[in-house]
């Protein structure tokens, strides 16, 4: 019998990308090897994403693709996963009857036994609430040995009016210390050397865990500091804090623990207080300059990302010239922009005052250049310096690219192995990547 072969096509943010090692991993434990494009796979998966409008319409699409090689290789097996399957559920066979699996963010642990009924029933969907098996604890296949994504909790307990997150991906739920140490100590036995801790809102972990009535303790913090204490890692990566739940034991957990690594993903979505109120978002403009200047006053050389949404429903000029505003004196490193797309079942759909297309647009166009002229002043502060970089991988332009402690892309000439952590003095600047020149001296660890 020839190999059966598997592609599974990522969309979205890293939690999916997690999601996704699981799946490759859940299809090699059964035997399943990976293919190089989908018309030679016996399995297709699409992780899908929900967060905005353009996720629905490219995944349609996608499966439209799929339809003729699928009539070419009847064999083949097409599975929806991800937000969009939870969201959509029954919707999705609908519109695309000869997709076989549609499978649910709770539900990824039973993908096999659900591959296994669409061969001897046709198709099958199980979009599941609630499970009890955490996406961490199945096997994975990870694209790279040396990073690993290690989910610290899963849903959100906010309810940010524009955010799809929570309908689909529920209530908060933690995972316990012990399982998550459990698993990036074997992680480090296995090589690697970087983990990337994952939550919705990193601060509120454990919250759910603890006792009611039981003295709250702040457990993220703790929790830093004891996956630092893990032998053979080097670097630890979490994402996101929410603004709201920010507390200063993280700061100060940051500083101490060595390995983690001087970078903070801190997302401001607006800087108007009308518009963060109407967000249900519970800190104000001032409030998150505020933390972010406490945070630097302790870590002073730190990198700081965001995200932020142009045209929330009703936004005005002044609105709008208020996240500018707070874009200019926050000098973040990085901003992911996001145009806001209205989410069916989300409070800020039905909201009155829509924005234009064209005014959203063209916001977006100016916060943009404004966002690109720092994040590349804050690169050319790097002319001239030596980092350390931890290789991943070939790069776009030959050579390899890795990652500095900051998480500043950096590309080198040369092949040097995924993994293997250089010095290297950076030659220049650019909005999101440096280009270095490898040291010949051996990095300090630390
Ligand atoms: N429209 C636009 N952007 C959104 N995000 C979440 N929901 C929406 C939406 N409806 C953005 C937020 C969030 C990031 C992951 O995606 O900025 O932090
Ligand atoms: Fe969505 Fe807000 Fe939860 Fe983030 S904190 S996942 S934006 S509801």
């Amino acid at each position: 019998m020839t190999e059966r072969r598997y592609l599974v096509r990522t969309f979205g943010c890293q939690m999916n990308e997690h999601d996704s090692e699981r799946i490759a991993g859940l299809l090699t434990a059964d035997g399943y090897v990976p293919a190089a494009e989908a018309s030679e796979a016996d399995v297709v998966v699409f992780n899908t994403c929900a967060i905005r409008e353009n996720a629905d319409n490219r995944l349609y699409g996608n499966l439209g693709h799929l339809r003729p090689l699928k009539q070419a290789n009847p064999r083949m097996r097409i599975v929806v996963a991800g937000c969009l399957a939870q969201k959509d559920g029954g919707l999705i066979q609908e519109r695309a009857p000869w997709v076989d699996v549609v499978v649910g963010t709770h539900a990824l642990p039973g993908l096999l036994d659900l591959l296994v009924s669409a061969e001897a029933e046709g198709p099958q969907m199980d979009v599941r609430e609630y499970t009890e098996v955490f996406p961490s604890a199945l096997p994975a296949r990870r694209e790279v040995a040396h990073h690993a994504w290690v989910s610290i909790a899963v849903g959100c307990d906010n309810a940010c009016t524009f955010c799809i997150v929570p309908l689909v991906r529920g209530a908060q739920r933690s995972r316990p210390v012990g399982d998550v140490l459990a698993e990036v100590q074997g992680l480090a036995r296995h090589g690697v050397v970087e983990v990337t801790l994952l939550g919705q809102n990193v601060n509120t972990f454990g919250r759910d865990l603890t006792v009611p009535g039981s003295a709250r303790r702040p457990l993220f913090a703790d929790l830093l500091r004891a996956v630092n204490d893990v032998e053979g890692l080097r670097r630890i990566r979490f994402t996101s804090p929410h603004p709201h739940d920010f507390t200063p034991d993280v700061i100060d957990a940051m500083a101490e623990s060595e390995k983690v690594c001087e970078h903070i993903h801190f997302p401001l979505q607006s800087g108007s207080d009308r518009v963060l109120r109407a967000m249900q978002r519970s800190y104000r403009r001032q409030r998150y300059l505020d933390w972010l200047e406490a945070i630097r006053g302790v870590i002073t050389d730190i990198a700081v990302s965001t995200d932020i949404i142009v045209g929330f429903p009703a936004e005005t000029e002044e609105d709008f010239e208020d996240t500018l505003d707070v874009v200019r004196r926050a000098r973040f490193d990085q901003a992911y922009t996001f145009q806001y797309s209205p989410r069916p079942g989300t409070r800020a759909a039905t909201m009155d005052e829509q924005v234009p297309k064209e005014v959203v647009q063209e916001r977006f166009e100016r916060l943009v250049a404004v966002q690109e002229e720092i994040s590349l002043e804050r690169m050319r502060d790097q002319v001239g310096r030596t980092v350390e970089v931890l290789v991943e991988g070939t790069g776009r332009k030959g050579g390899v690219q890795g990652r500095t402690r900051m998480n500043r892309l950096v590309h080198l000439p040369g092949q040097i192995a995924p993994g293997t952590f250089v010095a290297a003095t950076v030659v220049s600047a650019h909005p999101h990547h440096l280009v270095g020149e490898q040291v010949r001296v051996p990095v300090a660890v630390g």
